[in-house]
Formats: structure tokens, C-alpha cells, sequence
């Protein structure tokens, strides 16, 4: 490749609407491997080949946000008198698109336990099953593989109900959704893949079965991703296993001091030993990253404020996946099973700084939460 770019380590980014032809006969042949900046260029394919490489993809396309990818995986499978079939657990803008935009498009959605045996939740008409393992605020870990063999073997008259997953949270590092058997795997490159916050970019790669429908579909809503920001995504694949592996070392170390302390009803982390999601991680993921949940014990508002308000590492923000630490309250919404939470809940975001640095702005912050319990 870097033959093509003069030698350049990197695919440089190319900025390009216009791609020009030598001549009418090249137009009409059609089979030059760049026709128009929305189509691609070599930087958005670079990403894109080096993504599919990682998900083991016949096809991966760039779009402009996790939601986008969203959007598209599901557009490229149901149709107007379909049933989705979607976890429970899913991020809260993807129950959105569900309950609002979709239903005006005539998709019908209905929401399963995510630790539920899904067979009972199929309908004649069921045309994809929606997965989002570990998942998001909850943290619940889906037998994926179960969920494949059912779903694949759906008699809607279709060819089985198609599987697809959001595995934003592993990364394809830690979890390949299409070695497990799911369709679709999408991915809000936006959060690790970025890894410095400073980025929206979101992607889907298929199997060989979905690859050419999703091809189509990207190309008929008119979706792409900029050079720029393919080449943000190419930057931080380049560091992703080593700033995972450190997001994962300290999520650890401030996953098992929180549950020690007594403020703490229990972690929401698959990795610990004790969570529920902890046997089907172990069995399926190689990893984790730096994103868990905190149940308190039952405790005033402005007590829990007073705790995070006054931390000096933990920004409070959405989003993660960056090199900075956050910590936001999580609002959680179920419509399935009811979570049972003790107290209030809060997300946090091991970032890459000194775990002993964060464990003492956590400790400190405790302390101004029982001055107010
Ligand atoms: C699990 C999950 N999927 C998808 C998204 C959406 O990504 P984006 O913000 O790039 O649209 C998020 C964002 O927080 C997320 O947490």
C-alpha cells in the first residue's frame, strides 16, 4: 500500500468529490476502483479493509456515526411489514430509532431480556434479532452463539431471522460477532476505535451473505464517511490493543476497590469473578474494556452529586472509548424485565491515566458522599 502513497507509512487522507476519468472510453468500461468521493476514496477504503480484516468481513462499510451504522445494519435487513426482534438492554437511541422512525416506516419492534432464551419471542414475521452484548448501562453478557442457532433456524418463510450486534463495547479485538455466527456486526467506531474523543465515526461489516444488500443499501441512503475521519479511525487502530489492554487493567483495579468499599451495593462488570454475565464472557470474549457500572447503596441525590461533582479526573460526560476518564449517572430504561437497582446507578469510564490517581479522587469522593448520607 504504501507503494501507492510514495512510500508514506499511512494512507494519506483524500479529500475528493470529483474523481476524473482519462477518457469516455474508461467511463463507459466502468471499472476504475474510484468513481466518486461518496463511493470511496483510498483512505475510506483503507479503514475499511483493515476493519474487515479484523471482523474476518466479506464487506465493510464507513458511515458517519455509531447510530448511522445502526440505522443502516437494520435498513439493510427488515422491510416494511417486518418484526425486529430487540434486546432490552439496548442504547437508549437505538430503542429511539426503533419506537419512532422505524415504526413510521412500517417495522414492527418488540424487546427481549437480553438473558432470555429468544425462541419464544419470535413471530411468523421476524425478520432480525437485534444484540447488544455486554449491554449498554446494564452491562448483561447474551449467549450470542444460542441466539444465532435460533434465530437462523426461524422458519418466517425468509430464510431464518438474521442476527446482528452492536459489539461496540468489546471492540473486534475482544469479540468477532461474525466468527460467532451473527450477520451483521456493527461497531460506533466513535468510542476505542478513535480513542481520543475527538472523532463520530461508526461502521457495519457483513458475511458473505449480507455483504451485497448492505452494499446496496449504503449506497442508496447516500452514507459515507469523510477521509479525514477514516484516517482518525485508522490512527487509533494502529494503538487499540495496547490502550485496551490498559483500559481493561484499570477498569479492573477500580471495579474490585469499589466492591470492597461499603457505600457500594455491587459492580456491573462481566469480567469480575462473582457478576452474572462472567461465565459466557469468559467462554466467549477475550477481553474487556474500561466501561463499567456502580450500584450504590440507596442514597440522597445531592450526596451522589457531591461525590461526582468534585472529582478531578472524571469528567461527566456521555460517550467513552477515550483516553480520558469519565463518569456519568445512568438512566435506565426497561421495558421487557424491570432492572432492580438497590440505589442509584452510575457509568464509569476507566481512562489511561494512573489507576492509583483514580482510585484516590474515587476515595475522596466517597468521603463527601457520606459527609451527606
Ligand atoms: C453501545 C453504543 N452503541 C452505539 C453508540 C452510538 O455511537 P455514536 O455516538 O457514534 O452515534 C453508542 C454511543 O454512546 C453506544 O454506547
Amino acid at each position: 500500500m504504501s507503494e501507492a502513497h510514495f512510500g508514506a507509512v499511512n494512507t494519506p487522507v483524500y479529500r475528493a468529490s470529483t474523481i476524473l476519468y482519462p477518457d469516455m472510453a474508461a467511463i463507459k468500461a466502468n471499472t476504475q476502483p474510484y468513481t466518486y468521493g461518496r463511493r470511496g476514496t483510498p483512505t475510506t477504503r483503507s479503514f475499511e479493509d483493515a476493519i474487515s480484516s479484523l471482523e474476518g468481513a466479506a464487506k465493510t462499510v464507513s458511515v458517519t456515526s455509531g447510530v448511522q451504522a445502526i440505522g443502516l445494519a437494520i435498513l439493510s435487513v427488515c422491510s416494511a411489514g417486518d418484526h425486529l426482534l430487540m434486546v432490552d438492554s439496548c442504547y437508549e437511541p437505538t430503542r429511539i430509532l426503533c419506537d419512532r422512525t422505524l415504526r413510521r416506516l412500517g417495522i414492527e419492534t418488540s424487546y427481549y431480556p437480553p438473558t432470555d432464551e429468544i425462541a419464544g419471542h419470535l413471530r411468523p414475521n421476524t425478520r432480525a434479532v437485534f444484540c447488544e452484548s455486554p449491554g449498554s448501562l446494564t452491562f448483561e453478557v447474551q449467549d450470542i452463539p444460542a441466539i444465532v442457532k435460533a434465530a437462523h433456524a426461524h422458519n418466517n418463510g425468509k430464510g431464518g431471522a438474521s442476527v446482528l450486534m452492536d459489539n461496540t463495547w468489546a471492540t473486534p479485538l475482544y469479540f468477532q460477532p461474525l466468527k460467532h455466527g451473527v450477520d451483521l456486526s456493527i461497531q460506533a467506531a466513535t468510542k476505542y476505535i478513535g480513542g481520543h474523543a475527538d472523532v463520530m465515526l461508526g461502521y457495519v461489516s457483513a458475511n458473505e451473505r449480507h455483504a451485497a444488500r448492505l452494499h446496496q443499501v449504503h449506497g442508496d441512503l447516500g452514507l459515507y464517511a469523510s477521509g479525514d475521519d477514516c484516517f482518525l479511525g485508522l490512527r487509533g487502530l494502529r494503538t487499540l490493543a495496547i490502550r485496551l489492554a490498559r483500559h481493561q487493567q484499570t477498569a479492573l483495579a477500580l471495579a474490585r476497590w469499589l466492591q470492597a468499599r461499603p457505600e457500594i451495593d455491587r459492580i456491573l462488570y462481566p469480567p469480575l469473578e462473582g457478576d452474572p454475565g462472567h461465565v459466557l464472557w469468559n467462554r466467549d470474549f477475550s477481553g474487556a474494556c474500561g466501561l463499567f457500572g456502580l450500584v450504590l447503596k440507596p442514597v440522597p441525590e445531592d450526596a451522589v452529586a457531591a461525590f461526582v461533582d468534585g472529582l478531578q479526573h472524571f469528567g461527566i460526560g456521555y460517550s467513552w472509548g477515550g483516553f480520558e476518564s469519565l463518569i456519568v449517572p445512568a438512566h435506565i430504561k426497561r421495558t421487557a424485565k424491570p432492572f432492580a437497582a438497590e440505589g442509584p446507578v452510575l457509568r464509569i469510564h476507566a481512562g489511561l491515566e494512573d489507576a492509583g490517581d483514580l482510585i484516590a479522587d474515587l476515595e475522596q469522593g466517597l468521603a463527601r458522599m457520606k459527609d451527606l448520607s
